[in-house]
């Protein structure tokens, strides 16, 4: 479903030039749950931001079903993005002007859903913030917002899931439960789930481990789980 050919990401010009992604090559198949893990710094979100093609590459590319990414004008990645993915930033990117509840209706309204309310408000229940549906970001702590941005992402069951840190902001058992909901609902639709974290009990979730270090991939298959 995925594949990624030669992909470079360099930052900077002439001297203070840095390559931040050497070349990946990497493929997942429908339905892949994969850990990003790596150090501070190491191109985590830079990998995500290509994959949502919220950035182009320096060198290589990027197919997504039977798509390359680099061929699509912006008008048509916007379109791509909304109709495939459902992505979770590390900082929310929530709307200041908008309720809890129309911040996650938003890609139902761009849908033409015509049940968006329902099923935002269904989804704001699902993780756990039933009575917060009225509040404006600035209303919310920093996981609850976090929980608002996951909704969001999630609410138009995309094909493809991608979660910048979706626990970073929360205790060990909101986290838990973020985590529980983002692999039921990748289960139920068979998405495809590749998120970003440093907490080794959420990659270990994973079916594929993808180590990021010094602009290098290394892939392994999940031992505990293919065990
Ligand atoms: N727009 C940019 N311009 C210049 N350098 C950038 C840009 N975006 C990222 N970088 C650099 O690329 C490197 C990788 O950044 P990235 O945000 O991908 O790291 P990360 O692995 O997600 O780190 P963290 O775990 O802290 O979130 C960093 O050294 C960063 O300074
Ligand atoms: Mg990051």
């Amino acid at each position: 479903m995925i594949t990624v050919s030669n992909l470079t990401m360099e930052f900077g010009a002439d001297s203070s030039r840095i390559r931040v992604l050497d070349n990946l090559n990497f493929s997942l198949k429908q339905g892949d749950t994969v850990a990003i893990v790596g150090p501070s710094g190491s191109g985590k979100t830079t990998l995500m931001q290509l994959l949502a093609a919220l950035e182009q590459p320096t060198h290589g590319n990027i197919k997504i079903g039977q798509q390359i990414l680099s061929q699509l004008s912006p008008d048509e990645l916007a379109d791509f993005r909304r109709d495939n993915m459902g992505i979770v930033f590390q900082s929310f990117h929530l709307i200041d002007s908008l309720t809890a509840l129309a911040n996650v209706a938003i890609p139902l309204d761009i849908a033409g859903s015509p049940d968006a309310s329902v099923r935002a408000s269904k989804m704001l229940e699902k993780v756990g913030l039933k009575k917060r549906v009225g509040h404006y970001p600035q209303q919310l702590s920093g996981g609850e917002q976090q929980r608002v941005a996951i909704a969001r992402a999630l609410v138009h069951e995309p094909k493809l899931i991608l979660a910048d840190e979706p626990t970073g902001n929360l205790d060990d058992k909101t986290g838990g439960k973020i985590a529980d909901l983002l692999f039921d609902l990748h289960a139920q639709s068979q998405s495809t789930l590749v998120l970003v974290t440093h907490d080794m009990r959420l990659a270990k979730r994973c079916k594929k481990l993808f180590w990021l270090e010094s602009g290098k991939l290394r892939v392994e298959d999940n031992c505990e789980l293919s065990a």
